[in-house]
């Protein structure tokens, strides 16, 4: 389905909108960028250049193709001349709903009829982006993972109006760009990655914030005892604290209780500014490069609860019909690089031992977050226990 498609338009040129211009160029698609300006145009431009001579370096691609690359480039700060003619249109402008539903509008007066119009946002609506145009059956979420030229992961999402053929065709146009989509068949907010991983940061938020363990303790524990390439407080401060923050409170508004906020622990933090990786500072100092995890504290948190709760937001996800656990698991290890998807995970260790550790933990604490999922506590009265009893999510 995707072999019609030959001419795009990314909007906006920065982190993503540079890396997926780069990626379409790469696999043969002739793209318009656009920004606000010329200055930032040309400074996106400069950052897929030298990504590209990065490429030729490690022989990923032959020297000669950079040029070739960039001639299927071109820049503009116009809508009109941009999309004029384009057949799908990737938007990657600040996450702001109402910037967001201005860019659809412009674009679908502008594109083709034809023409899909997708958003690379992180968790906001796409049936709001789709209903700003006259076509929301070709609106849709396309949510690559940074750097995209990198990434393997695209996260698909349908809105309330999307076609089940502009999700066919933006998935096979992920896997003509060398990728893995997973699809979102519900527009819930934080999709799955973000989800999942924002049920696993709040667990490590509360427990610091209760005095269980220290973020040190916490991070020690999850990268050498549980196997992950980052710990968790190490990974929000690479994601950025700002956005940390952002999509906590929007998965606090999309499912209340569940997904209570521990402003406590991250609050104080983005108030100084103090955003991670990116401003030099968060929960650690990254001045001097990446934070130390002392080994020696590896015993000091359980991992078995960050499990338990991912486990947990993923049978919500599979409970709402939002995507499958095949989906799931493949959107958090090649999203995130995490060793297994949660719900293998709990296929392997039992459905009953998950359960029995969200409602030990909800005993003691009586926090909505680890109250099991309606779908795991059906699971255990069908004897569906995982692998051991032949029948889990899987
Ligand atoms: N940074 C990440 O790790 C990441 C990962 C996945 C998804 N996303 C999502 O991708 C989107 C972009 O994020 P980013 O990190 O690239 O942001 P960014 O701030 O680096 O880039 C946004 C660009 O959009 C431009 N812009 C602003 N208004 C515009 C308009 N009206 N028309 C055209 N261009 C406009 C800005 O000048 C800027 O260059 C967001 O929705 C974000 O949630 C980000």
């Amino acid at each position: 389905m995707a072999e019609k498609l030959k001419k795009a338009a990314v909007i906006g040129s920065g982190t993503m909108g540079h890396g997926i211009t780069q990626l379409l160029a790469m696999n043969g698609y002739q793209v318009t960028m656009v920004d606000i300006s010329d200055d930032l145009l040309q400074k996106g431009l400069e950052k897929i250049k030298w990504s590209l001579e990065k490429f030729a370096e490690k022989r990923r691609i032959r020297p000669e193709d950079v040029s070739t690359i960039l001639a299927r480039i071109s820049t503009t700060t116009s809508y009109e001349q941009a999309a004029k003619d384009i057949d799908f249109a990737i938007e990657a402008v600040p996450e702001n709903i109402e910037l967001k539903k201005k860019v659809f509008a412009q674009l679908d007066n502008i594109a083709p009829p034809h023409a899909i119009l997708a958003s690379n946002t992180s968790t906001l609506s796409i049936t709001e982006m789709g209903n700003a145009t006259k076509r929301p059956d070709k609106v849709a979420g396309m949510h690559f993972f940074n750097p995209p030229q990198l990434m393997a992961l695209v996260e698909v999402i349908k809105g309330e109006k999307t076609s089940q053929e502009t999700i066919n065709t933006l998935v096979d146009l992920s896997k003509k760009l060398g990728k893995t989509p997973v699809v979102v068949r519900k527009d819930v907010r934080g999709f799955i990655v973000n989800r999942v991983l924002g049920a696993v940061f709040n667990e490590a938020f509360w427990t610091l914030h209760r005095g269980e363990a220290t973020k040190e303790g916490i991070d020690a524990s999850v990268k050498y005892s549980g196997g992950f390439p980052m710990g968790w407080f190490e990974l929000a401060d690479y994601v950025g604290l700002d956005i940390a923050s952002e999509v906590g409170k929007i998965l606090y508004e999309a499912y209340g209780e569940r997904f209570k906020p521990c402003v406590e622990v991250i609050e104080p933090l983005v108030k100084e500014r103090k955003f991670g990786q990116k401003t030099g500072v968060g929960f650690y100092d990254w001045t001097k490069g990446r934070p130390r995890i002392p080994f020696n504290l590896m015993e000091e948190y359980d991992v078995e609860r960050s499990w338990a709760v991912a486990a947990n937001e993923a049978a919500w996800l599979v409970y709402e019909d939002a995507a499958s656990p095949a989906d799931i698991d493949t959107g958090m290890k090649l999203g995130t690089g995490w060793p297994s998807g949660p719900c293998e995970y709990a296929d392997r260790v039992g459905i009953d031992v998950i359960v029995n550790k969200l409602k030990e933990m909800y005993a003691k604490y009586n926090m909505e977050m680890y109250k099991p999922c309606p779908l795991l506590e059906s699971y255990i009265s069908k004897g569906w226990l995982g692998k051991k009893t032949g029948r889990g999510f899987y």
